[in-house]
Formats: C-alpha cells, structure tokens, sequence
C-alpha cells in the first residue's frame, strides 16, 4: 500500500485496522454531493434546474451562517416575510426595485395565504401561496421549500436551487446552483468545470455594522439574530406560521421514519423512477422574470 505507521514494529496488523471513514459521492452541476447513509447510496434527485439544458448556469457559495440549519429553513415556508423583511427594508432604503432581484414583487399587499404540503414519489415538501392585492394582484402558486434542507426560488432572471447544509448544529453553510434560461430558449453547452463559482465572504463590515442592502443578507441577519439555535420555548407561533408547524410535522415524522428503519420521503433507488422534479411559477413570477431581465439590460445599455 505504500503506507506506514511511524513508531509501530514492522509487520504490526495495527496498519490494517487504521482506516479512514471514506463516503460515496456524485457530481453534478458542478457540485459534489456526499452520501452519509447506509449504503448503498441512492440516486440524486433530478431538480429540473438541474437537468435542463435551456439555460446557463452558475453556482454562489454564501458567507458561512452562523446559525442552525432549521432557522433557514423554516424561514422558506413563511409567506409574510418577504413583505417586511425585503419589501418594506427596500423600501425604506429607497431601493425597491434596485437591484436584480427587484424587491417590488414582494411590497404588494398580501390578502391571504395557505399553504399546501406537496407529497410526491420523487420528494416532498411546502408550498407557501400568497394572494396579492394593490395594481398588480394575483395568486402566486409558490416555489416550494424542499425536504429536508432545499429551497426552490425563482430569483431575478435565475431559478435558484439553495442547499442549507449543516457544518454542526450551529454553523450553516449554504450553496446555490442558479439557471438562467435562455431568451430564445436555445441549449447551452456548458461543461460542469466551466461553470462559474461566485464565493461571497461577508456581507458584515469592517465596522461592525451590516449590509442590508439585499435579500440575502437580510435574512442572514433574521436568522442568526435568532441566536444560534433557537430557542423555541420562548416562541409565539400567529397564524402565518403555520408552514413552520407543518415543516416541523413533516420533520418529525421523517425522522421517526428512519427510526423504525423505513426510508425517509425523497429517497430514490430505482433510475426508472427517478423522474425529473418539476415545479410551477406562476405568470407573475415569470412576468417579474421578465421585467428584472429588462431592467438589468436596460442599465447595462446606459
Ligand atoms: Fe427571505
């Protein structure tokens, strides 16, 4: 093996018990993901951002969160934040609709909102539908957050994959994989090693202070603000939490799946099963798509 063990006698067998945990793991995208499980490993979920070929890709490594994974994923199945988190801050910084994700999507008036827990062969997890008013209402069916560390967001121009992956139960690290679909619609030849990597380091400033400027570090500050865990003893869950209870139901019940040796939701042996994991926007996201598209091109012109 070409392998030797300093201080210990010649022929020792101590070498041949001395290994190293080694996992399977499996590229796409021009990531790699790892399978920590009971083996063999399963196949990886075919997101369709992931499979088309219609689009462009890129990937963002964010700054590491210091907070626990949840806080960031019970975030994606409130549907009310968005208004005061993004819209209203925007707002009141006077940058609405800087910027490419164009937080006037997000300052309209929310009417109502449900929400609706997706059950499918290939995954699970919740919608949050929001009912807009003011002059451009409309029912947004939305992107949905993914079991169990996954949010699906069309951003801007780009359909945005974000894995929350916990480092230890205190540290977040968080990927995106975004897809930028083709004007015309055309094919992009795009080799996983040419995909660009945008690694962010800090959205905090020397001074200390925090720049808000932006949806993504809005709500880092939300989520770490929480404290590193959170402690939800000390909660008041209103009525537009109720995703958060139905994330937490979704979780446990996952968990207590695994614990009588069943396979949780997701999980995909067999390939002819393994079918792309389609999702819906509706005409108003695609419309804000659009309108985001123009703007970024209209000040590149400039
Ligand atoms: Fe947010």
């Amino acid at each position: 093996m070409g392998l030797k063990q300093p201080f210990e006698p010649p022929g020792s067998p101590l070498i041949h018990e001395a290994c190293q945990t080694a996992y399977p793991v499996q590229q796409m995208v021009g990531i790699l993901f790892a399978y920590l499980g009971p083996k063999p490993a399963p196949l990886l979920p075919r997101y369709e951002t992931m499979v088309r070929r219609d689009g462009r890709r890129s990937i963002k490594v964010l700054p590491i969160h210091n907070n626990n994974w949840l806080q960031a994923q019970e975030n994606s199945v409130d549907p009310v934040h968005t208004y005061y988190l993004h819209g209203h801050m925007l707002a009141q910084q006077g940058l609405l609709d800087s910027g490419s994700h164009g937080g006037g999507y997000f300052y309209r008036p929310i009417q109502k909102y449900d929400f609706e827990l997706c059950e499918e062969p290939a995954w699970a997890g919740i919608r949050k539908i929001r009912f807009y008013g003011g002059d451009k209402p409309e029912k947004e069916v939305g992107h949905p957050a993914i079991f169990p560390n996954i949010l699906l967001a069309p951003q801007g121009t780009e359909l945005t994959l974000h894995w929350r992956v916990p480092l230890d139960d205190e540290y977040t690290y968080i990927i995106w994989s975004e897809f930028t679909v083709s004007e015309d619609g055309s094919e992009v030849e795009q080799r996983d090693e040419d995909i660009p990597v945008g690694y962010i380091e800090s959205w905090k400033r020397s001074d200390g202070s925090v720049d808000l400027t932006g949806f993504p570090m809005q709500d880092q500050m939300a989520w770490e603000t929480q404290g590193k865990i959170f402690d939800r003893s000390r909660e008041l869950l209103g009525v537009s939490d109720r995703g958060v209870v139905m994330w937490r139901k979704l979780l446990k019940e996952q968990i207590e799946r695994v614990q009588a040796g069943l396979e949780p939701v997701g999980v995909v042996r067999d390939a002819s099963l393994n079918e792309v994991i389609r999702f819906t926007l509706s005409a108003g996201q695609r419309a804000h798509t659009e309108e985001v598209r123009r703007r970024i091109e209209q000040s590149a012109a400039e």
